[in-house]
């Protein structure tokens, strides 16, 4: 197969929700239907969200594991597919952001009980961001939930995103029957506990009295208007529009009776796009170049105390990506090969001779060569966009407790930082480190793992901040007044970048209408 069919038949894509809507369920289910893996239950080991806060080491021990989930590859219907997995746990959200920019499309899974809740809202924003084409699954049909109409009023509103419903329900909760399948023009019938569409029937007129033999006068009728007024509302599907990322095709269904899923991977491989161009700093990078190209999205540590490791994890932008072949390490300015680059196919990790653009191989590092955002080449200089630091949330001093270990503690916070866990600011005022977080719980991921790791032990001391943000000028001098003005909230981000240090809203809020020539930004890419 040449390049551009490996391309073409490539589906690299995140399933995203809130907690609890259905996330595992339905990757499951479409590892299930490529026939990766062979029992339900499989994939239960990135579920670390029901430890809250307090059990760390808990999802420490999952997460080893769920390396093996980061990626799950297989085939289907002669489509290679590659989801990405991304960590339940709110907290660990950036890790999220950033998987979202290796992939292609997305699935999100909303809960037709709960609806949009927030961390969909904030995973869609991150999306927007690219205009990643986006497939809605509702889920959970089984249960009574919202009004179908209601909930893709909610959808839009909320997630900002036109929606165009390719499937539409048959009732709900106890009297779910099943739904029309508009993509197909069939009526898949549903039966509790049956774990699969009990009947699919091609049907492309529904207002033949056929209907009501399958479905009953009630349902039927109903149905039959529910359309009419999809039809009425929704403009037709438009594939174009999906893959600009303006309008999101809708499915319903019950991931754990494995029912509307089968339905959604088949249009999905369809309509979802295969790899696309991406931009670098210097150009555009189209996947069918000859060249390979790639770019360091995640980094995923090892917890073994006596042998630290990483694995690398690279998303394969253009051209073929070989083994035991030169690539310029952009960063480093150093030619690098790999001879144990991995790919990860269902649940297993292996070594490969090859990967193309879409696949996402995974590469062992020993000694922080790698940090994210790093670009790998088949030589010519350029840097991959769009893999932002957000503005953290929770912030803290870090302070050493072993004075003796003074360098070790440098070296694990500048690693640990490299690898993403969290954001590192150097005020400049005291000259004192603060660590961003999204949550708590990184802040005894990195007490831990620098104790383990790196044999260094820290503390954590509190300083009241409300946000961090990136601040730049086209006016130097109203740069430099600005930072001799607020001297004591002046840092500097891991790379130099002067960042602010606002510690209320009401002082970000004053310092924005003050100081008109200083714009601040709330992530780092700008
Ligand atoms: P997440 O990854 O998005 O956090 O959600 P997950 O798949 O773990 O699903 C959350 C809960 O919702 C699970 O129940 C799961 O069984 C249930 N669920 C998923 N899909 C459906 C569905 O279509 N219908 C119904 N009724 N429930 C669904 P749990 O009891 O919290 O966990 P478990 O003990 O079953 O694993």
């Amino acid at each position: 197969m040449g390049l551009i069919e490996e391309i073409e038949r490539r589906r690299t894509f995140a399933v995203i929700s809130h907690p609890d809507a259905g996330k595992t369920t339905l990757t499951e289910k479409l590892l299930l239907f490529g026939g990766a893996i062979h029992i339900a239950g499989a994939v239960k080991s990135n579920k670390i969200k029901k430890t809250a806060t307090s059990d760390w080491m808990e999802i420490e021990k999952q997460r080893g594991i769920s390396v093996a989930t980061s990626v799950m590859g297989f085939d289907y219907n002669g489509y290679k597919i590659n989801i990405l997995d991304t960590p339940g746990h709110q907290d660990f959200a950036e890790d999220t952001f950033r998987t979202l920019t290796a992939v292609d499309s997305v699935i999100i899974v909303v809960d037709v009980a709960k609806g949009v809740e927030a961390q969909t809202r904030k995973l869609m924003n991150v999306c927007r961001m690219r205009n990643t084409p986006v497939i809605v699954f509702v889920n959970k049909l089984d249960r009574l939930g919202n009004d179908p109409f209601d909930l893709l009023d909610e959808i839009e509103s909320e997630l900002n995103i036109k929606v165009r419903p390719l499937s539409w329900p048959i009732n709900q909760g106890d009297r779910f029957k099943g739904v029309y399948n508009i993509f197909q023009h069939k009526l898949d019938l549903y039966t509790p506990n049956k774990q699969v569409v009990t009947e699919s029937v091609a049907f492309d007129d529904v207002n033949s009295p056929e209907l009501e033999s399958y479905i009953g006068e009630e349902d039927a009728s109903k149905l039959r208007e529910d359309l009419e007024l999809v039809e009425g509302v929704y403009p037709e599907f438009d594939v174009e529009r999906y893959l600009a990322g303006e309008v999101a095709p809708v499915f319903f269904g019950s991931a754990l009776n494995n029912f509307g899923v089968k339905e959604l991977l088949d249009c999905f491989v369809q309509i979802a796009p295969s790899p696309r161009p991406v931009q670098t700093q210097e150009r555009l990078v189209k996947p069918e170049e000859e060249a390979f190209s790639g770019f360091v999205f995640k980094i995923h540590a090892n917890m073994d105390p006596n042998h630290r490791s990483c694995i690398a994890f690279v998303k394969v932008c253009s051209g073929k990506f070989e083994r035991n072949v030169n690539y310029k390490h952009v960063r480093h300015n150093k030619m690098l090969k790999f001879s144990s680059p991995t790919a990860f196919m269902a649940q297993k990790k292996e070594t490969v001779d090859e990967a193309f653009p879409g696949d996402i191989v995974g590469l062992p590092d020993n000694g922080g060569t790698f940090k994210i955002g790093d670009t790998l080449t088949g030589g010519e200089v350029m840097h991959f966009k769009g893999l932002p630091s957000f503005s953290p949330e929770m912030f803290k001093y870090i302070e050493n407790d072993d004075p003796m270990k003074t360098k070790q503690l440098n070296k694990g916070i500048e690693q640990l930082m490299d690898e993403g866990v969290a954001q590192l600011f150097t005020n400049q005022f005291n000259g004192r480190k603060i660590i961003g977080t999204v949550g708590q719980l990184q802040f005894e991921v990195i007490q831990y793992r620098l104790l383990h790791e790196y044999n260094a032990q820290c503390r954590w001391e509190p300083i009241g901040l409300y946000k961090a943000c990136w601040i730049e000028s086209d006016d130097a001098e109203a740069l430099e007044m600005f930072k001799k003005r607020k001297y004591q909230y002046m840092a500097v981000d891991k790379d130099g970048r002067d960042v602010f240090l606002a510690d209320s809203r009401y002082i970000l809020d004053m310092a924005q209408s003050d100081f008109p020539k200083i714009r601040f930004h709330f992530s780092s890419e700008f």
